[in-house]
């Protein structure tokens, strides 16, 4: 059993791990007391993130002592040594989680059942060599965490932006883009599979081809006339449209790789959908210094200008965090009237969580009181609630395409282009609409949603 926190990139890892270790002989259970083998996928972006994981398995790791035969490991951002408990160097969280039995680093997944054998020399998984997996990324994902038409379909690893409050670069390392034929050829396939939208994932998915590493290893050479890797990868897939892909998202996006020939790329291709997930994080200046953004406010106005004249009533959502080092009263402000002026249609706000080992942990403060990060929180969300509610009115009356992908209770939601929400009454006639994307005239919103009738 796997237990999943996290980013998207965490959940499309699980997929592919599930494939190699049903390959090594292990079946799949979503009952934790029948689980023999339990994986911990983790997540270390904030504080919180890593409690919750660490809460579950010190919970696990007392069943242990109650002589459950039980095998736990951890991956993810918590993972930095691939090592068993026997290892003779091991990965700190041994010293913090009890009975723990192994820790792997996700890219060195082919480790895994080598460290099983350390733990169990007369384990009977199945062999397979460490030389026959080059990387993790080549092992064909389950898609189990993905619903039956849309897929996450990663593109690259890692970050090099080093932004001083963030762990990915030292958890996930530096930036490395995946071959463009092997990506094709897995969006070729999840078409066939008939697969209507893939996202393509990683942390700053529009640098993709444009990394250190990338460009050391000459990666994306062959391509010629002054385009970017990025905009020639969606450009291919784009073609997969006479095969019946229909929609095509990204995330996580950086404003300093937001060109111009991308927002184009965005307004022609048929593929793209009229939204956009951008992180501005801060909406002060200094501010934005201090988090080693690399733009200003001027610039990401700019983007957002250029991607609103390109593409009229796209949807742009965004990340913030509230309570950042010296975060004075003077720069929130800022920051809730950029949030009010850039109209952000959705946000993830985040309070931030020093994380050790982070720029800013060594050399900023983590100095403003919870409580002022609670409010912060609570003032930039009310802004947010009224903002999302009167931008969703405008799509009341409207009929719009949606892709429904899942069934509640009484309702059938999907996602219509613009990435809304949208439910419908369910009956036996609209449930045979998941997997479909069907016309849907909206009656009406609500806080974070839209409902519609067919
Ligand atoms: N504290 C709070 N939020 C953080 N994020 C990244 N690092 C931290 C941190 N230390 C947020 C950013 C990023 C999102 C994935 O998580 O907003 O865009
Ligand atoms: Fe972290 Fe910044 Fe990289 Fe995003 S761009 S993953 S916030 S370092």
């Amino acid at each position: 059993m796997i237990f999943t926190y996290g980013c998207q990139m965490n959940y499309s890892d699980t997929e592919r791990m599930e494939t190699y270790i049903e390959a090594l002989g292990f079946k799949k259970t979503n009952q934790e007391d029948d689980a023999d083998f339990v994986i911990f996928n983790t997540c270390s972006i904030r504080k919180k993130a890593e409690d919750r994981a660490l809460g579950k398995a010190a919970k696990l790791t007392k069943s242990k002592y109650k002589g459950r035969d039980i095998l736990i490991a951890v991956t993810g951002c918590m993972a930095r040594i691939s090592s068993s408990k026997y290892s003779e160097k091991r990965d700190k969280l041994f010293n913090t989680i009890k009975e723990l039995d192994i820790v792997f680093k996700i890219n060195e997944l082919q480790k895994l059942a080598g460290l099983i054998r350390e733990i169990n020399p007369d384990s009977e998984i199945k062999e397979i060599p460490e030389e026959s997996l080059e990387h993790y990324f080549q092992i064909d994902p389950t898609y189990s965490t993905s619903s039956e038409n849309q897929a996450f379909l990663p593109i690259s690893m890692g970050c090099d932006k080093f932004c001083t409050y963030c762990i990915v670069p030292y958890s996930r390392g530096r930036e490395q883009s995946r071959p463009m034929d092997e990506i094709l050829k897995e969006a070729q396939q999840l078409v066939k599979d008939g697969f209507k939208e893939i996202t393509l994932i990683g942390q700053t998915v529009n640098s993709y081809g444009l990394s250190v590493h990338d460009k050391l290893n000459k990666k994306f050479d062959y391509i010629t006339e002054g385009k970017e890797p990025f905009v020639v990868l969606l450009e291919k897939i784009d073609k997969l449209k006479d095969d019946g892909l229909e929609r095509v998202r990204w995330t996580s996006s950086h404003p300093k790789d937001m060109s111009d020939q991308l927002i184009d790329a965005m307004a022609q291709l048929e593929t793209q959908m009229p939204y956009l997930h951008l992180p501005v994080q801060a909406g002060d200046d200094t501010l934005l210094k201090r988090m080693n953004r690399t733009y200003t406010t001027e610039k990401y106005r700019t983007i957002i200008k250029k991607l609103r004249k390109k593409i009229p009533g796209i949807s742009i959502t965004t990340d913030i965090i509230v309570g950042f080092s010296d975060e004075s009263e003077e720069e929130f402000k800022n920051t809730c009237e950029f949030f009010k002026e850039m109209q952000f249609e959705h946000a993830f706000l985040a309070q931030y969580s020093e994380r050790s080992g982070t720029f800013a942990s060594k050399k900023l403060n983590d100095n403003i009181p919870w409580e002022v990060k609670r409010e912060r929180w609570h003032t930039l969300n009310d802004i947010l609630r009224v903002s999302s509610k009167d931008i969703l009115s405008r799509f009341v009356g409207q009929t719009i395409k949606v892709l429904f992908e899942y069934q509640e209770d009484d309702s059938i939601l999907g996602r219509s282009e613009h990435f809304k929400t949208v439910r419908i009454k369910k009956t036996p006639e609209t449930l045979k609409l998941i997997g479909q994307i069907v016309p849907i005239k909206i009656i009406s919103s609500r806080e974070w949603e839209l409902f519609g009738e067919v």
